[in-house]
């Protein structure tokens, strides 16, 4: 029998039946698409990027970048904001609205001035969304006037979002860009501005692939690339550090955060909440594989709550936040020495070659029985355990402390999965 849990939340006021939502993109750009996709189970949707600005797409827009034959670790795309007449989006939401009124229906906008935002701030409210999302962080428009130029001037992040925000009382939420150093300082100013929560991260600007047919990047575009947008797995580390930071600052810790960037499992999701985020969404794994990737997401995060005896998602969301720390806080005082399971080793040799041409040549190979067994030389830096092939082959073993440094009960992972 499957698991059930309570999966719902309130995200800005708004209850959320569960916090799994498209993220603005190709994958909510009609009412048809956004149907299918709350049917299939999506808490709501941000639908894809409308302004009054309509986009011109080139063609083609998308490429992938593999390792080691497995492709889709990261996404590339060239695309603007919708390419749809404004009223026609704004005619799709409004029927969405009515259709689904138990889902959350989110705009997305940009404006390329204060009067466009205003302007698309009233369409959104005549429209009866739930949510308004503030698009300052698309990295690859035409116009300097809008994206990711705009979302890293805190200033102009402040004024649009006062604009919205003076327009309508529909919560507004500041898309932010991870092409910035510190996204705190945009965020910021977009709460200043009357943004009531932030959701990170849009792509990150990127050259993917260089063709060499054609000696340009991917995608080749009449015999030319350019710089734009990188999403889906590969971006995941950068979107969690982000909401770490933003979550850690004294003046956005109470601010609801929306989490996006390769969230492709129940995993990835969860790891958004442990941080803190209260709402999630996605686009590059529906991409590649549909909306039914939800399912797994919902039924693998019911699961774990189940195995852990949690109720709600209030139980668990943000636990991991506070032991994110300063690399200046991490205790330093001990080693932890790696252990080798024989009977699980296949002899592949790959820690000894990792350990002796990457890290400190601490492992001894026995060329006969093909097996690795530790010198004095290790720093206890799992290089080895990062490179062996087996699982639960190389394990955590004995603690060695430095000279004269204090003892202490050392936490460390026990379980690899
Ligand atoms: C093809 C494509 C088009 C996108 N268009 C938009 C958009 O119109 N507005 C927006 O805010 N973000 C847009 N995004 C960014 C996504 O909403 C999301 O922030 C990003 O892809 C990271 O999430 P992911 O790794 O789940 O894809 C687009 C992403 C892709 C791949
Ligand atoms: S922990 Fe680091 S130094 Fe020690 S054996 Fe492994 S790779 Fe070598
Ligand atoms: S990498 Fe793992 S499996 Fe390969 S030799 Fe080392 S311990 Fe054995």
């Amino acid at each position: 029998m499957g698991v059930k849990k309570d999966l719902s939340i309130d995200f800005l006021g708004v209850r959320c039946e569960n916090p799994f939502f498209l993220s603005s993109s190709p994958v909510g750009s009609n009412y048809e698409m956004c149907a299918k996709a709350l049917k299939t189970g999506w808490g709501g949707i941000y639908y894809k990027t409308t302004g009054i600005f309509v986009a011109d797409e080139c063609s083609p827009r998308f490429d992938n970048v593999s390792k080691e034959g497995k492709p889709w670790l990261g996404f590339k795309n060239m695309e603007q904001i919708s390419d749809k007449p404004t009223a026609l989006n704004f005619e799709y939401m409004k029927r969405l609205k009515q259709d689904f009124p138990e889902k959350v229906i989110v705009a997305s906008i940009m404006g390329s001035n204060e009067d466009e935002w205003r302007q698309l701030a009233q369409m959104c409210e005549d429209a009866g969304v739930d949510l308004i999302e503030g698009n300052f962080s698309c990295p690859q428009m035409s116009s300097h006037a809008m994206g990711s130029d705009v979302g890293s001037s805190p200033d102009l992040v402040r004024k649009y979002s006062k604009a919205v925000s003076e327009t309508t009382k529909i919560p507004f939420i500041a898309k932010m860009t991870p092409n910035i150093t510190d996204m705190t300082v945009p965020a910021i100013a977009a709460i200043e501005g009357g943004s009531k929560g932030i959701s990170a991260i849009n792509t990150i600007k990127s050259i993917t692939n260089i063709d060499l047919e054609n000696m340009t990047g991917m995608p080749v575009v009449n015999g030319k690339s350019s710089i734009s947008g990188y999403s889906g797995a590969a971006v995941k580390p950068v979107a969690l550090r982000f909401v770490a930071q933003m979550l850690q600052n004294e003046k956005l810790k109470d601010v609801p955060i929306s989490g996006i960037g390769g969230i492709e499992t129940w995993r990835d999701a969860l790891e958004f909440l442990l941080l803190g985020c209260r709402n999630l969404q996605v686009t590059t794994s529906i991409m590649q594989y549909g909306y039914r990737v939800v399912e797994d997401m919902k039924n693998g995060l019911m699961h774990w709550m189940d195995e852990r005896g949690y109720d709600k998602l209030d139980d668990f969301i943000g636990l991991a936040l506070g032991n994110i720390i300063p690399a200046e806080e991490l205790n330093r005082d001990f080693k932890i020495l790696p252990k080798f399971d024989y009977d699980k080793c296949v002899g592949c040799g790959r820690c000894y070659i990792s350990c002796f041409d990457g890290g400190h040549q601490a492992i001894e190979w026995d060329t006969e029985n093909r097996r690795p067994s530790l010198n004095d030389n290790c720093v206890g830096c799992h290089l080895c355990l990062n490179v062996c092939p087996v699982l639960d082959c190389i394990t955590p073993g004995e603690i060695k402390w430095k000279e004269n440094r204090p003892q202490v009960d050392v936490v460390y992972k026990k379980k690899y999965e």
